[in-house]
């Protein structure tokens, strides 16, 4: 008899098991004078996280028949990327937050320079794991995920959404500029994740078109999901301090739409992102579960 699909749940669980692992051989650990910073790159990347980018990167590479070990290396590339985004988000010059994944935040467990340190090692480690010829045998498979992932990070995606973010606390915001800065800040990384399988696998342009277009409308919607998060979650349930962008007066989408309407729009976005998927059949279910997960979560 064939075996059931596994629900969502399981089949992130078992990615969260893997990229840890994935994660812990990657990481430096040497026995160093600099042991401190390599102490800081673990402690901000092990031990908690959806892992929800890497989660993207296994089942769209899955999708295309993808070796998981190669996988795997893009998986915790793109999680080294998130982790030192989270790092720096939280310092003081910028969120100014204590609390991350149920610990203390980086910066407050070790100090501040070496949660810059940090959050800049794991930057350039994640560009190290791509670039390896043990990451995909094929040198231009490996620059094409090197280009994707810079753009995506860099100015014109996630750092130019955190430089859009902190002006959107003293600027007013309409609505056309928010999504412009969670597409950069939060959509950018997302739709990484979810087209690198497709990149792996040397999918053809129609079916990387499908996975970025789901990922576009999946990571507005999951960043909508985390403002409503800030505004109605619990710090037990997130594992970070809430009610920040309000104490901010930080623009967002719950700011310029309310609850309810902000609610709609992320089950609308979330719907429209599964419907990007069509073209797949059966085989993208399982990213199909994530567009609900992402607005449903309550961490
Ligand atoms: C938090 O991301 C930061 C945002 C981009 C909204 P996640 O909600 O994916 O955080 P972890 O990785 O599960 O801790
Ligand atoms: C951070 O957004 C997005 C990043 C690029 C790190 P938030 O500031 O809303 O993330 P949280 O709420 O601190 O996780
Ligand atoms: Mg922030
Ligand atoms: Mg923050
Ligand atoms: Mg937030």
């Amino acid at each position: 008899m064939p075996s059931l699909p596994k629900t969502l749940t399981a089949a992130m669980a078992d990615t969260v098991e893997q990229v840890e692992a994935a994660i812990d051989v990657l990481l430096p650990k040497a026995d160093l004078m600099e042991a401190r910073l390599f102490d800081a790159m673990r402690y901000g990347c092990l031990g908690g996280g959806k892992r929800l980018r890497p989660f993207l990167v296994m089942e769209s590479a899955r999708m295309f028949g993808v070796a998981p070990a190669c996988a795997l290396r893009t998986a915790a590339a793109v999680e080294f990327i998130h982790c030192y985004s989270l790092i720096h988000d939280d310092l003081p010059a910028m969120d100014d937050s204590p609390l991350r994944r149920g610990r203390k935040t980086v910066h407050l467990q070790f100090d501040e320079a070496t949660a810059i340190l940090a959050g800049d090692a794991l930057l350039t480690a994640a560009f190290e794991v791509l670039a390896d010829p043990e990451t995909h045998e094929d040198p231009q498979v490996r620059c094409r995920l090197v280009a994707a992932l810079s753009r995506a990070a860099g100015a014109r995606g996630m750092v130019g959404g955190q430089m859009l973010d902190l002006i959107a606390e003293s600027t007013p915001f309409d609505i056309g500029a928010i999504t412009r800065l969670q597409r950069m800040k939060t959509g950018d990384i997302i739709a990484f994740s979810a087209a690198a399988g497709a990149i792996l696998g040397k999918a053809s342009p129609a079916h990387l078109h499908a996975l970025q277009a789901y990922a576009h409308d999946l990571g507005l919607a999951f960043q909508i999901a985390d403002d409503l998060l800030d505004v109605e979650g619990t710090e037990d349930e997130t594992g970070k301090a809430v009610g920040r962008d309000v104490a901010a007066g930080k623009a967002t989408f719950v700011s310029i739409l309310g609850v309810d309407r902000a609610k709609a729009q992320a089950r609308r976005l979330a719907d429209q992102a599964a419907g990007h998927l069509d073209i797949f059949g059966s085989r993208a279910d399982m990213l199909k579960e994530v567009a609900r997960f992402v607005v449903e979560r309550r961490s």
